[in-house]
């Protein structure tokens, strides 16, 4: 099925001996009524020529970050928002060294380093380069990034060597690309929301009670949605986040108003609630200052459990509901407990007494709790919150599909 028409792929082309196969790649993109832009490195074109890659794609090959006319047609930040998605083709190891420096020298690693689009590289070097340490810190480097790599494959290189380093065959890099596609159009129908943050409980009109939550798990999560397709809806407690305009932030203070929030923002297909709620406001919030006293004694009432009302009213409930637990002992234990009282179709738990990962850390290590698998739990090591929410939303789209 063709996922690619219409689209536009911004096709980086570098200086290694596959270049050439970069041609048969325009070819396959082109028949698919796809539009294609290219960049060539200054060592590609050693290897192919601007002539040869302008035929082929029909389109204006760009090749200078200081060019006049160039910028005054489409500049390189505009070059890198036009694309739906860049592609490196092939990716040699000094461009990987070089994006995962975050170099910006030439026009390929500027327009890469200016882009909030997704990037595939697709490797190509001799064996012993690729088994590089360097190398390989590199491009797990880029990984966590979020950058996609394609192959490479073990097989004959140019050199004459055998070994891993060999670039994906064209017609797979195009397979891959048009799945891709295929995904983000398959998500476009389907809606998510998620909570994140905390909640801010008024004492009175200046003080409040809060917890340490920053909304980065949740602003992870929304964006790996948004990036996958799904239409994404950000219910959020107050941060200091800034997130993408592709995905719909209703910002709010305290546990009632997240509640309103999230009723008016379904259905949807998944719900996640990433938010640290608070699980009591004041019972009299005061209306003026309170003055200073020798004791206060405050009443406290328990806040409405937002995820426990939505996973329990039948027609509100997404098909997909999952909670977070977090927790400082018993994990296990209570993560289970919350999965079956909450009534969720997963529980994600994380270890809130270490201070490396969890509230306000770029990091995170979860346990995923699952209602219907015999499995009692699976673990995500200790990574970024961007990577841990990319493993997450793999598991959302695997289940709705
Ligand atoms: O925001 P960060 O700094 O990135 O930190 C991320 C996080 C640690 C806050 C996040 O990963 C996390 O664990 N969120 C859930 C925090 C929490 O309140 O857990 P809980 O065990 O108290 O609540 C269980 C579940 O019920 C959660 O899904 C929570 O959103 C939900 N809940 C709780 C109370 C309430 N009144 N309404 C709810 O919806």
């Amino acid at each position: 099925m063709n996922n690619l028409s219409q689209k536009k792929i911004l096709l980086i082309i570098c200086g290694g001996i596959s270049a050439y196969k970069s041609l048969e790649l325009i070819r396959l993109l082109r028949k698919q009524d796809v539009e294609v832009k290219t960049i060539l490195t200054k060592s590609a074109k050693e290897f192919v020529t601007p002539l040869s890659v302008a035929s082929l794609s029909q389109g204006k090959v760009y090749d200078d970050l200081f060019n006049a006319k160039n910028e005054a047609e489409m500049d390189h930040i505009s070059l890198s928002r036009w694309a739906d998605v860049i592609l490196v083709v092939p990716a040699t190891a000094n461009t990987i060294s070089k994006l995962s420096a975050g170099s910006s020298d030439d026009l390929a690693s500027t327009v890469i380093l200016a882009s909030d689009k997704d990037i595939f590289l697709t490797p190509a070097m001799n064996v012993r380069m690729w088994e590089h340490p360097s190398t390989k810190q590199n491009l797990n480097k880029l990984k966590s990034y979020g950058y996609k790599i394609i192959g490479p494959e073990i097989g004959d290189m140019a050199c004459g060597e055998f070994g891993e380093g060999k670039m994906t065959e064209p017609k797979n890099i195009f397979q891959t690309i048009n799945e891709y596609f295929g995904e983000l159009n398959k998500n476009k129908r389907l809606k998510a929301l998620i909570t994140a943050g905390p909640t801010k409980e008024y004492i009175d009109p200046v003080r409040f009670i809060t917890n340490k939550s920053s909304g980065k798990q949740g602003y992870a999560l929304a964006k790996s949605l948004a990036k996958r397709g799904f239409q994404t809806t950000l219910i959020s407690g107050p941060t200091n986040l800034q997130i993408d305009d592709n995905i719909n932030l209703i910002k709010v203070e305290t546990a009632d108003e997240m509640f309103k929030a999230t009723q008016e923002n379904l259905p949807a297909d998944v719900a996640i609630f990433s938010a640290a709620v608070a699980d009591f406001k004041v019972k009299e919030k005061k209306n003026e200052k309170i003055k200073k006293q020798d004791h206060l004694s405050l009443e406290l009432e328990k806040n409405i459990d937002i995820l426990n009302y939505v996973s329990k009213h039948n027609s509100l409930r997404p098909k997909l509901v999952i909670g977070f637990a977090a927790e400082t002992n018993n994990i296990q234990e209570n993560a289970q407990k919350k999965l079956i009282e909450k009534n969720c179709d997963w529980i994600i738990a994380n270890d809130v007494s270490n201070n490396s990962i969890g509230f306000d850390s770029d990091f995170n290590e979860v346990s995923i709790f699952y209602k219907d698998k015999e499995m009692i739990n699976e673990k995500l090591a200790m990574k970024k919150k961007s990577e841990i929410s990319e493993e997450i939303i793999n598991r959302v789209i695997k289940q709705l599909n």
